[in-house]
């Protein structure tokens, strides 16, 4: 068919032909440049490209990150990585009606406001999509950036410029205003995707979620332009000057600048209402066109969010209301037993793969033996004590992003002659005995590192993304090395003797299958790079159980060395000695992460692996929280009597976020006592200590509140 005239195309037709003719040309550039492999003639490619540049010529705002602008595919090995102003945060999240209740409730409490005073939320649908931070200064959209782990995102700008809802420049907006929102994809346009997709040969994506980001998360930004992703503002991170005095005015803003938000947002006064918009939004579901997993309710008064604050990765202003999660009934194959980073046995379920909520779904989780045999970890009955036997029928549902989980059974069905499930009491992967501890739900393998399948999971974990994040070494590579004879990896130290070790070798790397000579430099490389490393990636990286990436955070914000780290865990002993109570005392640190991590540290041959590891980096300090300015930056303060202005959680919260220590009690290493009336005791201890006492106003005025 021979081409319209371009000057005769709707603007809606035009998007769709240069949409069509992008994605041929991004293709096109990543067979020839980087696959060196071309798909079509170079006279197809140059007819491609003028007929792109003759619709751009028409309509300008197409021609950002677009390939007729593009020599070749970028060059690109991976994105910087962006160190976000003001962290990205995930939400908390409420299931049952009551949920919503206890979160209005907490949230009165923390403001000392009764049941009676009004406080007003928004409620808005929850995009399931992927979050996207987009900075402006002076008006000027100048860096994108993913959430990453809420600290550290990926730099995605010119990925996030070929979006034509995110506007490159704007008027009226404060000098520097970061716009936070979700990134995702239309039900149409992900069919549609896919149907191309499909006529291409290539990857084919399970739901619009997984092609959003697969879209957004591309090095080649013509990719990117050539798919139909759509951009919903529903937040900030560092503003300037504040946008409004409520949630809902400073959205409107967005709307105002050119951002789309999203027109089911609604001020709700009751807890009442929220529900009710939640029911409405819900019906409306299967029509939006776009994918959502729940309501946001985000207290209106920007004022009250400042004063509510976080906790480590969520506000306490905001809660997610999840929807129910979607279900279906398969049969249970086999039960698999998996053995974790740190011993956990898990059961998986090996299912007939059904369809749950647009997934295709084989595996899921069966929790542990008890889950199993229907009881829960206090012994109580679920599914009114209906045991799993393989061969049953198990219904199976997913919520958002985690992994399916098998939730009933019909025992109507149940093959004749099943028999209940026997949990493994030795490790299936090293034959040590499977012990569960008093308190624990899991029964765990006793192997330690002489387990592999332990081995390799801590190995896994080491270089994951919070951890040592290894270019060109991930799960697969890890598991290849692990089994490798001639150049293996067992632990930790020795991916950082790889490339002397190959060295030595008569058979390099680089000879092997699936090697070559670039991607092996290539890895060594990145594993050289990592040599230097920030503590608390470190301690994350050491796989110690119940040390996940924010307690790794707060050891490293407190020792701040791997000197002082090292020396404290060494003399600490579980239950006694300062050491102990200086550890404890970290807010956030609970006694049973505490022996967890001292327990590591006095375990001889996980010792012995941890010092190996160390003698080959170059440990990174890590600063304390930022509170340049604080007045109580590094002091211990106690409350006491009654606050007035404040609640205690919130005084805690707020002298926290300031870099202050607050403890329960007055002694001679408390630096300031705030004291409101009916102060009793502490207070003349306080006297008696000679340490300083102020009142609430006081206190208000040194923080500047
Ligand atoms: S507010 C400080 N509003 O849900 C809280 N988040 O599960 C900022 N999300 O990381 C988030 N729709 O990626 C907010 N209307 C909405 C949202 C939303 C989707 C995502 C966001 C967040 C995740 C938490």
């Amino acid at each position: 068919m021979a081409d319209r005239d371009v000057e005769q195309l709707t603007a809606a037709d035009a998007r769709a032909e240069w949409e069509r003719l992008a994605a041929k040309v991004a293709r096109a550039n990543l067979a020839y440049h980087r696959e060196d492999a071309p798909e079509i003639s170079d006279a197809e490619y140059d007819a491609l490209k003028q007929r792109l540049a003759l619709i751009e010529a028409r309509f300008p705002e197409f021609a950002v990150g677009s390939p007729t602008g593009q020599v070749g595919a970028a060059p690109s090995e991976t994105f910087a990585k962006v160190t976000h102003a003001v962290r990205m945060l995930s939400l908390e999240n409420a299931f049952a009606d009551e949920d919503v209740a206890d979160f209005a409730g907490r949230v009165r409490s923390f403001l000392n406001l009764t049941d009676d005073a009004p406080l007003a939320f928004t409620a808005e649908p929850k995009i399931d999509g992927l979050s996207l931070s987009l900075r402006y200064e002076a008006g000027q959209l100048v860096q994108a950036a993913t959430r990453g782990d809420g600290e550290v995102g990926e730099n995605v700008t010119e990925n996030a410029r070929t979006i034509a809802d995110i506007p490159k420049a704007l008027s009226g907006a404060p000098a520097v205003l970061e716009v936070r929102g979700e990134v995702y994809m239309s039900h149409a346009d992900f069919a549609a995707l896919n149907a191309r997709q499909a006529a291409a040969g290539e990857k084919i994506f399970a739901n619009p979620r997984n092609a959003a980001a697969g879209s957004l998360r591309q090095l080649d930004a013509t990719i990117t332009a050539a798919r139909p992703l759509r951009f919903f503002a529903y937040s900030w991170g560092e503003v300037s000057a504040p946008l409004a005095r409520t949630q809902m005015d400073a959205v409107g803003r967005l709307r105002e600048m050119g951002f789309q938000v999203n027109p089911r947002t609604q001020l709700c006064r009751t807890t009442a209402e929220l529900l009710t918009v939640y029911g409405e939004i819900e019906q409306a579901r299967a029509s939006l066109g776009y994918d959502i997993d729940g309501v946001v309710y985000k207290v209106d008064d920007l004022a009250l969010q400042a004063r509510l604050g976080f906790r480590s990765t969520t506000p306490r202003w905001a809660i997610a209301h999840k929807f129910p999660a979607e279900l279906a009934w398969t049969r249970l194959e086999a039960i698999d037993i998996q053995v974790g980073r740190t011993g956990a046995l898990s059961p998986v379920a090996r299912l007939t793969p059904v369809t749950v909520g647009g997934v295709v779904v084989s595996n899921a989780t069966l929790h542990n033996e008890d889950y199993i045999a229907g009881r829960d970890a206090k012994g109580n009955l679920i599914r009114d004590g209906k045991d799993i036997r393989i061969g049953d029928w198990v219904q199976v549902y997913r919520a958002g992003d985690v992994i399916p989980k098998v939730a009933d059974v019909d025992l109507s069905k149940r093959p004749e002659g099943a028999l209940a499930y026997v949990f493994p009491r030795q490790c299936p992967e090293c034959g040590s005995d499977a012990v569960r501890e008093e308190g624990d739900a899991v029964r765990r393998c006793t192997g330690g590192l002489i387990c592999p399948a332990q081995a390799v999971e801590k190995l896994k974990h080491f270089v994951s993304r919070g951890a040592f994040d290894i270019e060109g070494l991930g799960a697969r590579q890890i598991e290849m090395f692990f089994a490798d004879d001639q150049l293996p990896v067992r632990e930790p130290a020795e991916i950082f003797t790889l490339a002397a070790r190959d060295a030595t070798n008569i058979t390099k790397l680089k000879n092997r299958d699936g090697f070559g000579e670039k991607s092996v430099t290539n890895l060594f490389q990145a594993i050289e790079d990592k040599r230097k490393i920030p503590l608390n990636r470190l301690i994350f990286a050491l796989g110690i159980r119940h040390v996940g990436e924010s307690a790794a955070n707060l050891l490293a914000r407190n020792y701040g060395t791997w000197a002082a780290f090292e020396s404290a865990m060494t003399a600490a002993h579980v239950g006694e000695g300062p050491e102990w109570a200086a550890l404890t005392a970290i807010d956030g640190v609970g006694d049973v992460l505490a022996a967890s991590v001292v327990n590591s540290f006095h375990q001889a041959a996980e010792r012995a692996s941890i010092d190996r590891l160390v003698a080959e980096l170059e440990v990174q300090e890590v600063a304390p929280p930022r509170t340049e300015g604080s007045p109580v930056a590094g002091k211990t303060i106690v409350f006491t009597g009654t606050l007035e202005k404040m609640t205690r959680a919130e005084a805690k919260a707020r002298a926290e976020a300031l870099g202050a220590k607050v403890a329960g009690s007055v002694s001679a290493k408390t630096d300031l006592l705030v004291a409101g009336p009916g102060a009793g005791s502490k207070a003349k201890e306080a006297l008696k200590l000679g340490i300083e006492t102020i009142d609430e106003d006081a206190w208000l005025r040194l923080i500047c509140a």
